[in-house]
């Protein structure tokens, strides 16, 4: 079942054309690849699905419906349902880590602090963060922190994730970490949308790769399909027989 579809995406800035007929489907259940070059326009797609950004042509929909046109009251309940992991994990400084990961269920449930408590208990686990609960942001490293972003992310059961370069700037145990965590969340069911510029790691995770270029889904195929294509631009982007050796 298609969870999310994007058709025929226009968006300029002033004269700037960035998208210019974007075209694509999430499955339910898949985790899809999103690469491009820098400034192709990867991070504002992923704001248009969520109203952060105002699309000028084309069609959001989700689970059947159009929610390119919601009024800004209407986005909220939205967010929980397909939540968009930061580039950078965009922590509250001043809050601990059980009440960064704990705030949207303040903002958005009605659950009981002792309900409260072991959801974000069950998240710490899943990100392998259990032991930094009681933490302050600026105690963690960068990649901790990241992790924490993902608890939070994943805090309300969304159903789609859309997750911006989310092993940016990680050493490899770190990246290691994310990846098992998108592959946890995957593996319960739930879809995602995976911006990256991490081709081994998108290889990890992903079951569809997708180009962006010219405004365009210049690329859309499945990761076999992405290892053996012979166009020169998707080579560019790491499909080249070397990198199979990068899946086991
Ligand atoms: N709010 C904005 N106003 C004007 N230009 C923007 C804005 N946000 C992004 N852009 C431009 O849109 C292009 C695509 O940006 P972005 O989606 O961040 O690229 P990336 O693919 O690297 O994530 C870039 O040229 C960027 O400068
Ligand atoms: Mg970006």
């Amino acid at each position: 079942m298609k969870i999310l579809e994007l058709k025929n995406i226009h968006k300029s800035f002033g004269e700037k054309k960035i998208h210019q007929g974007v075209n694509f489907y999430l499955e339910q259940g898949e985790t899809i690849a999103l690469l491009g070059h820098s400034g192709t326009g990867k991070s504002v797609l992923l704001r248009s699905i969520i109203g952060l950004e105002q699309i000028d042509q084309g069609e959001v929909i989700f689970r059947q419906q159009r929610i390119d046109q919601l009024d800004e009251e209407s986005y909220y309940p939205l967010r929980t349902k397909i939540s968009y992991s930061f580039q950078n994990a965009a922590l509250f400084d001043s809050l601990s880590v059980f009440e960064n990961i704990a705030y949207p269920l303040f903002e958005h449930t009605k659950l009981n602090e002792t309900q409260i408590n072991q959801k974000v208990e069950d998240v710490l686990k899943i990100v392998n963060m259990s032991q930094a609960k009681f933490l302050m942001p600026s105690d963690l490293s960068g990649g901790m922190q990241k992790r924490v972003g993902l608890a939070r992310s994943m805090i309300l059961n969304p159903e789609i994730l859309l997750y911006d370069e989310p092993t940016a700037g990680l050493d490899p145990v770190n990246t290691d970490m994310v990846i098992d965590i998108m592959n946890e969340f995957k593996a319960r069911g739930f879809s995602g949308i995976f911006v990256t510029h991490d081709i081994p790691a998108a290889k990890r995770v992903c079951d569809r790769f997708l180009l962006l270029r010219d405004g365009k889904i210049y690329f859309n195929g499945t990761l076999e399909e992405f290892n053996h294509s012979n166009d020169p631009f998707v080579l560019t982007f790491g499909s080249t027989h070397r990198s199979r050796h990068d899946v086991p």
